[in-house]
């Protein structure tokens, strides 16, 4: 009894799962079962009446204790961690985040100019970097010998063609191409040999502006002009004009706006002075016009030169211009997803 004990100890440890838990139990105590059968095997004649008492009371022992065991082994088997799975798959695991893009505050303004524009029925006009000697000078009333060739620091193709300096370069070629009367902005990348230093890029943005019509004016321009500041700055925009010169209007302004930090007080931001020099503009030089084959008797207009890399840093409070070309993501993940 205590071999078949300690056999059906060793037997039960071994069995991990309710099926060889079973199977023990069939072995032991089923109906020919090894503790089943003892009683079986032995021949009681032989024995006096206490030694059948000693031994009935044993099996009874050794049965009591196997069925508890075997109870106990069923009860750990079930409530034991069912066998991990080995999918791969842990779904307490936290996820992992996808990061989207970000727009470049450059991207940011030009899509905010382009819409506040068309709210004001103006078309986005697509228009060439790499351009004509004749239309990014001679059609915007710069000839060959004017001075204001040599302030713009020309990068010039091998082509004969230039990286245009401004994007007043398309003036002529847009109402070329799409007549007049016309509302149109034509934003986009300029190119200037210049030493780049925290407030020079030789590579930078404008957004050019022109409205040719009948019987337009200063007022149509200032109207125009306070529209889109107000709307970009959220604040209602107050500004004046200075007079400034640029061969391809008459009369041309300096488009100033009071700074909004100081509200005209004078400020570190504004050197003092209250105001922001902004938006150079003006009404269309007639040579221009006539360039283009529009009538300058019948026709006036107005154009501006917007600095949309200037109004980015001015918007964004960015301190160098060289941070918006270094393409460093430390940056440029700073700035919105979406507008
Ligand atoms: N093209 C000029 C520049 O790059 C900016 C400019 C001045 C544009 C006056 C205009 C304007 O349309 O009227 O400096």
């Amino acid at each position: 009894m205590q071999a078949l004990k300690e056999q059906f100890t060793a037997d039960l440890a071994a069995a991990k799962t309710a099926d060889a838990i079973e199977q023990v139990r069939i072995k032991y105590l089923g109906k020919k079962g090894s503790i089943t059968n003892l009683a079986k095997n032995t021949d009681f004649h032989s024995l006096s009446i206490e030694e059948k008492k000693a031994f009935g009371s044993k099996l009874n022992e050794l049965k009591n204790f196997a069925e508890q065991a075997l109870a106990a082994a069923k009860e750990a088997a079930a409530n034991a961690a069912p066998a991990k799975k080995t999918t791969g798959l842990d779904l307490t695991l936290p996820g992992t985040g996808r990061t989207l893009g970000s727009l470049h505050p450059i991207t940011l303004i030009q899509m905010e100019l382009e819409s506040i524009f068309q709210g004001m029925g103006f078309t986005v006009v697509p228009s060439p970097e790499c351009e004509l000697e004749f239309y990014n000078f001679d059609a915007v009333n710069i000839p060959s010998d004017h001075p204001a060739r040599e302030m713009q620091d020309t990068y010039w193709l091998k082509n004969q063609m230039l990286m245009r300096t401004h994007t007043s370069a398309n003036q002529v070629r847009a109402m070329q191409k799409l007549g007049v009367p016309l509302r149109a902005i034509f934003p986009g990348r300029c190119f200037r040999n210049e030493a780049v230093d925290p407030s020079h890029e030789n590579t930078f943005y404008q957004c050019e502006g022109l409205v040719v019509d009948k019987n337009i004016s200063v007022a149509n321009l200032i109207a125009v002009m306070k529209t889109l500041l107000s709307q970009i700055f959220h604040y209602e925009a107050t500004v004046r004009l200075r007079q400034g010169f640029f061969p391809f209007v008459e009369p041309g302004f300096e488009l100033d706006f009071q700074c909004q930090l100081c509200h005209g007080e004078g400020c570190s931001t504004c050197h003092g002075t209250g105001w922001l020099e902004l938006i150079p503009c003006g009404l269309i030089h007639p040579r221009v016009l006539e360039h283009a084959g529009v009538d300058p008797n019948e026709y006036s207009g107005f154009a501006f030169g917007v600095g949309l890399t200037r109004l980015a840093m001015m918007k964004f409070g960015i301190p160098d211009i060289r941070l918006l070309n270094a393409g460093d993501v430390r940056f440029n993940t700073q700035f919105p997803t979406f507008v």
